[in-house]
């Protein structure tokens, strides 16, 4: 069995990340951290979960675990230096946040307005996309897990832009997420009286933390829209792009045709789009292609996943997996 550990154990991935593993049989999990609930069990938080006690960051054994998993807000400041101490002792690391997503330093430098503060680590981390970056994945000691939201927009697109298809540069992603999305922690923005019986956008143009995760991996210039719908899980996205003129639906579908062996890709059959009920729940990204106006090339593409899944917990399982030598699909 491979040990591993869960730092932010009580945090809305954490949980998922969880019900996960304990049902995952080739894995233990050695240790579980929280912030405001260290000291106390992981079922005196969530009732119906195992015994296992939360220890606070600095009081989590390294020594006992294969892997880490560190599921703590961007700008955790016991982060990066977590995350050096485990790599520096041979173990090797999951992380869920955006810190070592962009792998260009430049890049990074010019989206943040300012240099990485751990070049080295930037630089040793694979972004943590199965899909495309598998081998990789396989042999990193430290993995970058994929955004929801940059999920939802670079699976869809990069068969086309692989394809050759793409004709227009500039695409629009318009998303739409559930609340779990910004985490458990209480925020003005997404409690139960701010969100319920509304929708709203946020952070729209270029100016979400996400966007560069995916031009960087789709290289192609996006606008992207983000919204909150007052639901608990799941992503919806819709993409207007233009292929090249007189691109027909069979050959702009052909282009799936690389996640014909992926497990958890589903491109609909043509008519269908995508609901969240479809993938909540699930680990599946599930696509649908619309043809707008084949003489221009315009097309729409809906997408579909579960955040917390294939957006987060479930990804960082399979990615686990590979990095481990399971079965890919192992526990999912
Ligand atoms: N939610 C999603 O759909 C999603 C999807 C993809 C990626 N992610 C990324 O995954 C990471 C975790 O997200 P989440 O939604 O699970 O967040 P969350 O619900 O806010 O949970 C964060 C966890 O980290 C702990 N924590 C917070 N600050 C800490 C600190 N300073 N020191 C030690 N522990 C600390 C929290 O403990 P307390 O509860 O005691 O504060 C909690 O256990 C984030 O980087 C997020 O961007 C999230």
């Amino acid at each position: 069995m491979a040990r591993v550990g869960i730092y932010g154990a009580t945090g809305y991935t954490g949980f998922e990340l969880i019900k996960l593993l304990v049902r995952h049989p080739e894995v233990e999990i050695a240790f579980a951290t929280a912030r405001s609930a260290a000291g106390q069990r992981l079922s005196d938080v969530f009732p119906t979960m195992l015994d296992t006690p939360l220890v606070a960051v600095e009081a989590a054994d390294l020594h006992a675990v294969d892997l880490i998993f560190t599921c703590l807000p961007h700008g955790t400041s016991e982060l990066i230096p977590l995350v050096q101490t485990a790599l520096e002792a041979g173990k090797r690391v999951i992380d869920f946040s955006d810190t070592f997503r962009l792998t260009d330093p430049d890049d990074y430098a010019r989206r943040r307005g300012k240099p990485h503060p751990a070049p080295e680590l930037q630089s040793a981390a694979v972004y943590g996309l199965p899909e495309l970056h598998r081998a990789q994945i396989r042999q990193a000691h430290l993995v970058a897990n994929t955004g929801c939201y940059p999920l939802s927009a670079i699976l869809p697109l990069w068969p086309l832009e692989q394809a050759g298809l793409i004709a227009d540069r500039t695409v629009i992603v318009d998303s739409k997420s559930g609340v779990s999305g910004a985490g458990r922690s209480l925020g003005m923005k997404t409690h139960f009286g701010e969100t319920h019986e509304t929708f709203s956008a946020y952070s729209v143009g270029r100016t979400h933390r996400h966007l560069g995760e995916m031009e960087q991996e789709t290289g192609l210039h996006i606008i992207f829209s983000p919204h909150l719908l007052p639901v608990y899980r799941g992503i919806l996205s819709t993409i207007y792009v233009t292929l090249q003129p007189g691109t027909t639906l069979a050959q702009a579908r052909a282009a799936y045709t690389v996640f014909a062996d992926e497990p958890f890709i589903k491109l609909l059959p043509e008519g269908r789009l995508p609901e969240l009920r479809h993938v909540q729940q699930t680990m599946f990204l599930a696509l649908g292609l619309q043809p707008v106006e084949i003489d221009v090339g315009r097309y729409i593409i809906v997408a579909a996943l579960d955040n917390l899944l294939k957006g987060a917990s479930g990804q960082a399982v399979q990615n686990m997996n590979l990095m481990l030598g399971f079965a890919e699909t192992m526990g999912l």
